[in-house]
This record gives structure tokens, sequence and C-alpha cells, in this order.
């Protein structure tokens, strides 16, 4: 039978698009070439931080923001769709300067982020260890972003997963789909690797870092996969309740009794190697931060690929020229955040009520 839609991809963005298009009523099919949620969703840290990720006041700064405003609600309706709690954790973001070449930084974060009217606060040096008791001595003083939080990235992929299936989602796994199909300037499903031809309505690229590799594209898609290594530490009794950001690396303290400190960026193709020297650097960067986690026991090594654009912003909404045709790719640093936001506004788009407003700066006509 002819789907309405085929999503290409089941990370937690296809399957957030699959979700919200499944309970407007369409009938959803998303192609996965493994297992949901197994690349960049699970190999996420979970960071909902948009005061820590933006650089500038702007369109993306809105969009990380009006996403993390959807995260409690988000987080509660999986729990009721699905019974997984996603580790939706509202403790806040501490980012350290530990060096004096990091105060250039925090100025500046807290300068824009002030005058923008964002909930950022300076910390002293004795207020964040009253906060935190095990920050390094070194800490000269932080910005406390009282609003980024955080989820539990892993449990987010099964949830999602769960409640698309649940909303009627039929998902086929280990199936690729190699091209897109076109009746003239429309999508018409995609090929899958032997042949297979899956006819649908429409069609969401949602493949992360390899949603430009299909055929028949009607234009190059700039997604690279910007490499990230990180690591979890034992951290029983936990050693935080803030995520701990600074210049070198995060800690990000999960309900499970680990640290997970992260994260290189690096330009290695699809390679997905965990490196001596991404080790080193990270392990310094969490000892930094916490000299107490130099004999933590390392629990586990992991390596990802965030799905880059040329400007780092995502690649949201419909073809200019080919109809039926969906972009929810490119969200690099920022796919677990923005999973909400890029499920219902591309959902949206799939039921014929609008493109969303806040999309427009973001679509792939940008690339030219
Ligand atoms: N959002 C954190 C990272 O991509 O490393």
């Amino acid at each position: 039978m002819k789907a309405d839609v085929v999503v290409v991809g089941g990370g937690v963005i296809g399957c957030a698009v699959a979700r919200h298009a499944a309970r407007g009523g369409l009938h959803v099919v998303v192609v996965e070439r493994a297992t949901p949620g197994m690349e960049a969703s699970h190999a996420a840290a979970g960071m909902l931080s948009p005061l820590a990720e933006a650089e500038a006041p702007g369109p993306f700064l809105d969009l990380l923001l009006r996403a993390r405003a959807m995260y409690p609600a988000f987080a509660a309706a999986l729990a009721e769709e699905t019974g997984i709690d996603v580790g939706y954790g509202d403790a806040g973001t501490l980012y350290l300067a530990l060096r004096e070449e990091d105060e250039v930084e925090l100025e500046h974060r807290f300068a824009w982020q002030s005058a923008a009217g964002l909930a950022v606060e300076r910390l002293g040096a004795d207020a964040v260890r009253t906060l935190e008791p095990a920050v390094s001595p070194a800490t000269r003083w932080a910005l406390r972003f009282p609003g980024d939080h955080q989820a539990d990235n892993r449990a987010l992929g099964r949830a999602l997963w769960g409640a698309a299936a649940r909303a009627g989602v039929d998902f086929r796994l280990g199936a690729d789909a190699v091209a897109l199909l076109r009746e003239g300037d429309r999508a018409a499903g995609v090929l899958l690797a032997g042949g297979e031809r899956m006819e649908a309505g429409a069609v969401v690229l949602a493949g992360g870092s390899w949603a430009g590799r299909m055929e028949g594209l009607p234009r190059p898609l700039p997604v690279e996969p910007v490499h990230g290594q990180i690591l979890a530490l034992e951290s029983i009794p936990p050693l935080f309740r803030h995520v701990i950001d600074s210049p070198r690396c995060y800690l990000v303290p999960r309900s499970e009794g680990r640290v997970l400190a992260g994260a290189t960026v690096e330009h290695l193709g699809f390679r997905k190697a965990v490196t001596p020297r991404g080790l080193l650097g990270l392990l310094a960067g969490a000892v930094e931060i916490a000299p107490s986690l130099a004999d933590a026991a390392v629990v586990e090594t992991w390596a990802g690929l965030r799905p880059g654009t040329p400007d780092g912003f995502p690649v949201l909404g419909p073809d200019p020229h080919v109809a039926g045709l969906h972009y929810a790719t490119g969200h690099f640093r920022n796919g677990i955040l923005l999973a909400p936001l890029t499920g219902e506004v591309v959902g949206e788009a799939l039921l014929g009520r609008g493109v969303d407003g806040a999309v427009a700066e973001f679509g792939v006509g940008r690339f030219g």
C-alpha cells in the first residue's frame, strides 16, 4: 500500500517527525538502515543548551529557545505515550572560567546574553563551589544558565521510536533508501537497495550525516559528518547536579551514576574511531573541571557523527522546487534539543497546515 509519507532515517529527528505526522492521521513509514536512534541520537550527551551553544542572538537562538520551551511537555507526553522516562533534568548549566584566557569567552557570552534579556547569571568562585563543591579550586568564576537543561538522549531515542510506533508508524528496519523517486516535480517515494520501490506522497530526509547521500536529490545537500568522541565516568554518589561546561570539555551528570565527558570536534569523514588523542583531551578536560574524577572508573567510550552544515544551522522544511520533499537534517550539535520542534514544524507541513515562519531562515534554498 502506498504510504502518505516515507521518512528516511529513524533517529530522534525522523521518529519525532513520523510521530507527529502519524498522530495527525497520516500513514507514515520510517526507513532505517540499522536500528532506530543508534547513530548521533545515541552518541549525544543530551544537553539542552541554547545559551551554551548559540554564538549570538538571532533566528538560530530563537529556534533553540523555542525548542527548549517545548521540552517539559514533550517529555511528559512521551512518558504518557510509552512509559519511558526521558530523564529531563532542569538543574541548569554552569559554564566555568578555569584559566585566565577563558574569561574573555565568558565575558563575551555574558555581555550579549544579558543585553538580549536571556537568563544568565554571573557567579563568583565561592558561589560556584557552594553550588557544586566538586569543581576545581582553579575555578575563577562562572556563568549559570538556569534554563539550559538536559535529557537522556538514549532513553529519548527509544521513547520516540515507541511513541511513533504506537501512533501507527510502520518501521522498515535494515532497509537502505538509496534514491529519491520523482514524478516530474513531485517526490514519489524512495528506491531501496535491492530494487524495491517504496511509493509515497511525501518524503522526509532525516538521515542525519547520511541525508545527502541518496541519488536523485534535486540539489546537493551539504550535510557532512562532524566526529565527536565522548566517554562516561562512574560517579557514585553523583558528583554534580548541574551540567558543567568549559571551553575545553563538558560534563553531564546522569541519574544512573555516570558523568559523561565530551566532546571532540573533528572532520574524519564517516570514520567513527575513538582515538588516544581524543580520549587524552577529554580526560584532561574532565579532570581540569573536577580533579577528583582522576580516580573515577572509565566505564564507556564512544564516537558519533554530528550532521554538520556549512553554516552550522539545520536544514528544515520543504524543497522549494520538488513538491512533497521535506528536509529535517543538519542538526549538528543540537539534534536532541531540536527534536520536538523539528517534529512539530516538519510534521505540520506534512499535514498540509503550512510552513512555520520559524523555519524560513533554515530552508535548503539558502545553499543556492
Ligand atoms: N551538543 C554537544 C556536542 O555536540 O558535543
